[in-house]
């Protein structure tokens, strides 16, 4: 069979099964296994598969017919023009993040600061420690998690991406808070897990399918949120910045957090799809 039969046949796979955009995933599992681009792998249309080509398509067509997310099947996710490998082990980056990351560098642009330090909290595939060290780059970067497997694939992140030399990667759990650095930080930023835990259970199959520590936030989706905040204060510089990702509902209530350990200027920002999405807020300077 040919591309655009095969392609044809993998959405129909995937409308039976009412996967999002089944389209979308056909072709993207049509160009990974081609080794090509998205728009190169449909305009091949009359190109005939292999049947070992045919095999690994169809496997793959075949998962995602399981809900399992585009990109453990791709192994990678584009963010902010960048290749991050994923695994099962680590979130899969999103877009909301992209801006979290955009709002990080413009924040620091404008503090003038000369060689920024940054402290991420939670760190994941890397993608935020490894786009700032990209955009910022006379900063440095201080990156935690407490998934051992998250922080391994972060740092082979950081080394496809040649940033490595600039990022610290440190296995670190957030409810501890033993490592100290006082005082150090420019810039302290996280997307951290923020869903509460009734939540979980009904998000989309995809979404479940990844780690619940990087998406457990707890009873009121808040626990993480409320221990970064505590140890902010610590950590950040007089005049420091801690910006976050939070849930849609929780702007006030983090607000709330922020200005109660000491914060001023809290703003809440929405993300691009018009939903409150980000908490910022300085450490008096
Ligand atoms: C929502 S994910 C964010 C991942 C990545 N920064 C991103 O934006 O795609 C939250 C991350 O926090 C980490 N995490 C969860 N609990 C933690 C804890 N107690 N201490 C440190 N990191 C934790 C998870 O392993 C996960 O990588």
């Amino acid at each position: 069979m040919t591309v655009s039969e095969w392609l044809k046949k993998g959405e129909a796979f995937l409308v039976e099964r009412r996967v999002p955009e089944p389209r979308v995933s056909a072709e993207f599992l049509m160009a990974e296994m081609l080794g090509v681009g998205r728009l190169t792998a449909v305009t091949q249309g009359t190109r005939l598969l292999t049947a070992k080509e045919s095999h690994t398509y169809w496997d793959w067509i075949k998962g995602r017919g399981k809900r399992q997310p585009l990109a453990y099947i791709l192994g990678h996710q584009p963010f902010l023009g960048i290749k991050i490998e994923v695994t099962r082990d680590s979130l899969v980056p999103r877009p909301e993040t992209e801006e979290l990351v955009i709002e990080c560098e413009r924040l620091i642009k404008a503090s003038k600061v000369m060689a920024p330090k940054i402290l991420e909290i939670g760190t994941g595939t890397g993608c935020i420690a490894i786009a700032l060290a990209q955009l910022l780059p006379s900063a440095t970067v201080f990156a935690t998690d407490l998934s051992k497997s998250a922080l391994d694939l972060a740092q082979k992140n950081a080394i496809a991406h040649h940033v490595v030399n600039r990022i610290r990667f440190v296995r670190e759990d957030l409810f501890s808070d033993k490592q100290g650095l006082p005082g150090w930080a420019d810039l302290m930023v996280s997307n951290p897990p923020y869903i509460p835990t009734k939540d979980l259970d009904c998000l989309e199959p995809e979404v479940q399918a990844e780690p619940r520590l990087a998406l457990d936030g707890g009873k009121d989706g808040l626990v993480a949120v409320r221990a970064i905040v505590a140890m902010a204060p610590k950590r950040l510089k007089a005049g420091g910045i801690l910006a976050m990702e939070i849930g849609a509902k929780q702007g006030p209530a983090v607000a709330e957090l922020f200005r109660a350990a000491g914060f001023e200027g809290v703003v809440i920002k929405k993300d691009a799809q018009g939903h409150e999405r980000f908490a910022i807020g300085a450490i008096p300077a």
